[in-house]
């Protein structure tokens, strides 16, 4: 392709990108209650304030999941058979996946991502430290279907989503995707997958409402977002962060809620906030290991190990396709 033409494709791109991040604020904005989907917090600044969240001494689940792995990950790559490629669903830094490809014999790592900037910042890293390994970066929207690329349709496959971003999910649509995966993978398919689990409550609430406020500007970056690319005129001082554990629904939620009765625009439409009025951003599901098994199975996977840190805080789970 030409520069102009790839400059063209890559605008045309960057345009059905922006019409879909629209409809989606706008249907969430005029919902009642309100409320965005999480999958729009990682746009740059997004993306480097959710690293900071995983250094905060109150966020446990990264630095518990990569525990785990560092102590599993030989284990856990003797399962997958060799030259399979590792797809990673929604990669963000490649911290976890490096300790995988260090204990198995991969053919490739496709790390799958909707931040396409970022991503290829850490595939150039990633090839500059281990260039053995052929790495194909695929810049989508892990949610929906895509392709995966050509070189790596022959090789078998291990699905890697770490993280718990399982978690963002409704557990029917946890389900849908775990299906998804699947029909991706296809037979004989691995797929490792991190899963938060249900823990004293205090600790939950901690971890979504850092002392340092660092997850409240994450929360709140999201209007800043819809300011810039939607033409917002969201007064970032007028609404503030709160996280809540449901009890019933075994979830973390997060809210921004408005300060005063006040009216925000976006992309020429009016939304009228009533004083306390919340956007609901994001779900965080925490599951037991047990009702994460019962989930998988009923999705068409095979619950084949898991492995927790000593504490049973957080999960790894290794399923089988079939
Ligand atoms: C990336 C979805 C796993 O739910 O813990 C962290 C996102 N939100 N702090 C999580 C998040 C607020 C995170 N996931």
């Amino acid at each position: 392709m030409s520069a102009q033409a790839h400059a063209l494709a890559k605008s045309r791109y960057d345009d059905a990108t922006t019409a879909t991040f629209a409809a989606d604020v706008l249907s969430g904005l005029t919902a009642q209650p309100k409320r965005l989907p999480p999958k729009y917090f990682y746009d740059a600044t997004g993306s480097a304030l959710f690293e900071e969240i995983t250094r905060l001494p109150e966020y446990y689940p990264t630095r518990t999941e990569l525990g785990i792995l560092g102590e599993r990950s030989a284990e856990i790559a003797a399962l997958i058979p060799n030259g399979a490629a590792l797809i990673e669903f929604g990669a963000g830094a490649t911290t976890k996946a490096r300790l995988l490809l260090a204990s198995g014999a991969f053919g490739a790592y496709v790390p799958v991502d909707i931040s396409g900037e970022f991503l290829n910042a850490q595939a150039s890293q990633l090839r500059a430290d281990l260039p053995e390994l052929p790495v194909y970066p695929v810049t989508a929207d892990f949610t929906a279907s895509f392709v995966l690329p050509k070189p790596v349709q022959a090789m078998p496959k291990a699905g890697f989503f770490p993280g718990s971003t399982i978690g963002n999910f409704e557990p029917h649509e946890a389900a849908l995707f775990l299906r998804s995966i699947r029909a991706i993978l296809g037979r004989d398919a691995w797929l490792i997958v991190g899963v938060d689990l249900e823990k004293d409550e205090r600790i939950l609430a901690a971890a979504y409402n850092d002392a340092a406020g660092v997850t409240a500007r994450f929360d709140l970056n999201l209007l800043a977002r819809i300011n810039h690319e939607l033409g917002g005129t969201f007064d970032l001082d007028a609404f503030r962060h709160r996280a809540i554990y449901n009890r019933e629904r075994h979830r973390i939620e997060m809210h921004l809620i408005s300060r005063k009765a006040q009216e925000v625009r976006v992309e020429g439409r009016r939304i009228a906030f009533h004083d306390g009025e919340t956007i609901h951003t994001e779900n965080s599901y925490k599951y037991s290991l047990e009702r994460f098994a019962t989930l998988a199975r009923g999705a068409g996977w095979t619950p084949h190990a898991s492995w927790t840190d000593r504490d049973v805080t957080f999960s790894v789970h290794a399923l089988r396709a079939g």
